[in-house]
């Protein structure tokens, strides 16, 4: 990879991002409809969800031919560049769908399993948060940095839940050992912006067990690149529910990592193998 190719790649995702968004805010005239459900009841697709992804596949592949995609909609793509797209179309789908401005276009750019570039764009609002690896993470043109930590017990912590019932109850276990532990809890509904409040200072941290890579790819740089660290541990009830595989996913300003990992293990969200920080 060439010294350039991160900025390269952060603008041709915030060209697309920028696509997608106008195409799903458009398609929320007059109200989201619900085309399909996935893994249960409440796991919806829209049929924006759909078209935002087709768009952003058919976009980058137009302009890098030779490079990977792996989406949330769709199959994934294989090339030969080293380089590989992770694509939400829309992260935060309920939210789209009940008219709260809280939902946004997510697209890394992957080389050797690293986020190198990376675009959220909460498609309601416009705000976009954009970052390249070595470059800094901006929201709208500006430098963002995260916040200095306080202690623990004025954290204000961001989570989210799954859509499986089972998991949904292991969730919140660990949640109501965690709250009475924190300042507050917030569910907003989409993991790729939860991470960039984390980025931007308007949160202390981020955990959520379970989400998957398209979920937090763009977001992890993000945050990365405004002074957080970013980790994929063990989860806690991946061990209760005998299930590999499932991560446990975390973020938060880089002075206050330790002491907040530390409190998610005591808590159950982290599982009892040694973590394994992947940022
Ligand atoms: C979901 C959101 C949510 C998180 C879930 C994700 P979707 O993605 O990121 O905040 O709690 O784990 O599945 O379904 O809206 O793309
Ligand atoms: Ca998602
Ligand atoms: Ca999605």
């Amino acid at each position: 990879m060439t010294a350039d190719e991160p900025a390269a790649l952060r603008d041709l995702a915030l060209d697309v991002a920028r696509e997608a968004a106008a195409l799903v805010r458009e398609r929320r005239v007059g109200g989201a409809t619900v085309a399909d459900t996935k893994s249960s009841s409440v796991d919806v697709v829209t049929e924006a969800d759909r078209a935002s992804e087709d768009l952003i596949r058919r976009r980058l592949l137009e302009a890098r031919p030779d490079d990977s995609v792996v989406g949330e909609e769709g199959d994934d793509h294989s090339g030969p560049s080293g380089v590989r797209w992770v694509i939400d179309p829309i992260d935060g789908t309920v939210n789209y769908v009940y008219g709260l401005p809280e939902y946004a276009v997510s697209i890394g750019a992957e080389v050797a399993g690293a986020t190198v570039a990376a675009v959220v764009l909460n498609a309601a609002t416009g705000t976009e948060y954009v970052a390249a690896r070595g470059l800094g993470s901006t929201r709208d043109g500006v430098a963002l940095r995260v916040r200095p930590s306080p202690p623990l017990a004025q954290r204000l912590v961001l989570t989210g839940f799954g859509y499986r019932t089972d998991v949904r109850a292991g969730q919140a276990a660990r949640v109501a050992r965690l709250l009475p532990r924190v300042r507050d809890i917030r569910r907003m509904g989409s993991c790729a912006l939860d991470l960039c409040h984390v980025a931007e200072g308007s949160a202390d941290g981020y955990v959520e067990e379970g989400p998957n890579a398209w979920d937090w790819s763009a977001g992890s740089l993000v945050a990365t690149e405004a002074g957080a660290r970013f980790g994929l541990l063990p989860g806690g009830l991946a061990a209760e529910l005998g299930e590999t595989g499932r991560k446990v996913v975390i973020a938060a300003p880089a002075d206050g990592w330790d002491d907040f990992v530390a409190l998610l293990e005591e808590c159950g969200f982290v599982g009892r193998n040694p973590p394994s920080e992947v940022e």
